[in-house]
């Protein structure tokens, strides 16, 4: 058998010898290294080989292998350069019509997002972050909502350990930059939420935008003209809106703000449950408590606040019914925006 492979060697250099195109490498390629080509054949026969000289003609038939491989790729590598050095003409035909690369675009998500973030900005606010794993004290301690109080049912926790918690709201936000900086300030802060919740308009993970302004004399008033603002050039500028009073721990006085439903005008429909408004937003004045636990003196500094659902607002915007849409990531859906 021995012999037999030396042979087959010798003739496979001698083919390779002669090849000047892809096409024949490939045959080659074929003849010996495919199913039914020689290698295969021959590691075959290698059954029949009696057990002393198996090793000896096992290790040929390797050789023979690499050997094979290695010269193929070799010439590979010179026939590919060899045609694109001419053109590409063997496998390019210039007159074949393009294939169009699909672009990709914004999440609906972000977009609204970006959207939003740009009407504060050009109210002056600038744009501040903070970590998704909030330590109890900043989600809820330093809002003013103490252990054991029973705010905290406001908002269903997703617990890490006893008191890392995945943050229910931006609002921890607020409490990170008022200890980095001093007034005056004025932030929003955009990001993901977490709470143990899921339905039509609920899902465990979604994204709000959080706003604080402390200044000295800042009023209600100011809370209103900002979210007039807001409310105007996200939802149009003939859209009503209202404050209705609320609680927040970490505002005082604290509101909802509703606008004119976008489906029916106001006339009343399933949508705004026939009251003719949407909610959209929670706000209010900072807490004097929320000033002591960062060392700002309530007396000299006064502050609004409000955090809003990106995903409640892209859903009254574009008439989405089911929260869920945004992250089911179906190209259908995403294609429409
Ligand atoms: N953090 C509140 C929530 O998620 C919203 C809010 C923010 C209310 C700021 C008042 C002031 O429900």
């Amino acid at each position: 058998m021995i012999e037999t492979i030396k042979q087959r060697w010798a003739a496979f250099d001698a083919s390779m010898a002669a090849v000047s195109t892809l096409d024949q490498l490939n045959r080659l390629r074929v003849d010996y290294l495919g199913k039914k080509g020689c290698v295969p054949q021959f590691l075959k026969d290698l059954r029949g080989v009696s057990a002393d000289a198996k090793p000896a003609v096992g290790k040929r038939i390797n050789d023979l292998k690499t050997h094979v491989e290695t010269a193929l790729e070799e010439k590979t590598r010179v026939l590919e350069a060899k045609s694109d050095e001419a053109g590409g003409k063997e496998f390019f035909d210039v007159s074949l019509p393009g294939k169009k690369e699909t672009a990709g675009s914004l999440h609906p998500v972000a977009q609204v997002m970006e959207e939003i973030v740009s009407v504060f900005y050009g109210l002056g606010f600038g744009v501040e972050e903070g970590p998704e794993i909030e330590t109890d004290y900043y989600n809820f301690e330093a809002l003013n909502i103490p252990k054991d109080h029973p705010a905290r049912d406001m908002q269903d926790t997703f617990y890490v350990e006893e008191d890392l918690v995945l943050r229910t709201h931006t609002s921890p936000v607020q409490i990170h930059v008022m200890e980095r900086r001093q007034p005056p300030l004025r932030i929003i802060a955009p990001g993901k939420v977490y709470r143990h919740d899921s339905d039509v308009t609920h899902t465990p993970m979604f994204h709000q935008i959080e706003g604080l302004m402390v200044d000295e004399n800042v009023s209600f008033s100011n809370l209103k003209g900002i979210m007039d603002v807001f409310v105007h050039r996200v939802f149009g500028e003939r859209t009503k809106l209202r404050f209705r009073p609320s609680f927040f721990p970490f505002t005082c006085p604290s509101a909802e703000v509703d606008i004119q439903c976008v489906m029916c005008l106001g006339k009343g429909c399933r949508v705004c449950s026939n009251t003719g408004w949407l909610e959209i937003l929670g706000a209010g004045m900072v807490d004097p408590a929320v000033f002591r636990s960062v060392n700002y003196d309530p007396e000299k500094w006064t502050g609004l606040a409000f955090g809003l659902g990106i995903e409640r607002v892209a859903m009254l915007k574009y008439g989405i019914n089911d929260i869920r849409l945004f992250f089911e990531n179906d190209l259908r859906f995403l294609k429409q925006f």
